[in-house]
């Protein structure tokens, strides 16, 4: 069955016009057209806004951020990201969860809000490939925060978790009045791990920076949690970020010795409106 996308909020990725669909395509009045993948997805991430040929988290990284996210773990981060959609956009009717990756969160925003339009978008195309699988209602797309293939005002919400705020581009797709809700990590954020992996750990301070102007800081908030894994789990937890990327093998080698770990996880929940 071809997936239907809310082509109202879209728009051509290459000339801005706004996008249409036919059949198992969606094109625009200039002819450019994007075929939806069989899996459910569009690609609307033109050649010139990749940043390197195969952009976003490899596809190790992914199957070890569903592995680990499925069990639960971070379930209070998208509750608190709930909480703050429902008190901040209480009628929302379009969210877009801009770097959804495998769509953890942006599946359960769909089940938590089923009267709005959800738009998954990432990057990494493995990512959103991987992401239809949770949900064939949502929007899925690859596209970059900093060019969305989103029409101008059509969002009362976007979700960034743990992922990038692109202050201007999101303005313009936002309605006045309209919310970011940004999931960033906090200083002691995972700390035991980074003391096992690294020789140093600097403790920077991490606190979000001030708007630039185009949206305005109405909330900011820091949570966090003990979690306690054990070695499979950490070894996922791992895989899952940035930091396997970097880790000697050394310190790797030591991981592989601890059978389980008491660890903060520690984030800021903050939320920016649209004047
Ligand atoms: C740390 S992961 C978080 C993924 C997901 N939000 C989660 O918490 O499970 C960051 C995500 O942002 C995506 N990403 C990186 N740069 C991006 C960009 N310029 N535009 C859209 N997505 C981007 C990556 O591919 C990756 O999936």
């Amino acid at each position: 069955m071809i997936k239907n996308f809310h082509c109202h909020n879209l728009i051509c990725p290459l000339c801005g016009e706004p996008l249409h669909q036919s059949n198992g395509s969606l094109f625009c009045p200039q002819r450019h057209t994007f075929d939806i993948a069989r899996q459910g997805y569009v690609n609307l991430l033109p050649v010139q806004h990749k940043h390197s040929l195969v952009p976003g988290d490899t596809p190790d990284m992914l199957a070890a951020r569903r592995a680990f996210l499925d069990e639960g773990h971070y379930a209070p981060v998208c509750r608190d990201t709930i909480d703050a959609i429902r008190q901040y956009a209480p009628s929302i009717r379009t969210l877009v969860d801009v770097g959804c990756g495998e769509g953890y969160y942006t599946a359960r925003f769909a089940d938590e809000f089923p009267d709005a339009v959800l738009i998954g978008a990432d990057i990494a195309k493995a990512a959103v490939k991987m992401a239809c699988s949770r949900d064939s209602h949502i929007d899925w797309m690859t596209a970059t925060a900093s060019h969305l293939p989103i029409a101008d005002g059509c969002a009362d919400g976007i979700t960034a978790m743990f992922s990038l705020v692109c202050e201007e581009e999101f303005a313009r797709v936002l309605r006045p009045g309209g919310i970011v809700v940004e999931i960033t990590a906090d200083t002691a954020h995972l700390i035991e791990l980074k003391h096992i992996i690294y020789d140093d750990v600097f403790e920077q301070h991490k606190h979000p920076k001030p708007p630039q102007g185009f949206l305005r800081e109405i909330s900011c908030k820091q949570h966090s949690f003990r979690l306690t894994l054990d070695h499979a789990q950490l070894t996922r937890l791992l895989q899952m970020t940035p930091h396997t990327l970097r880790v000697r093998p050394e310190r790797r080698a030591l991981l592989d010795t601890v059978p389980s770990l008491t660890l903060t996880v520690a984030y800021f929940v903050r939320v920016l409106q649209k004047p």
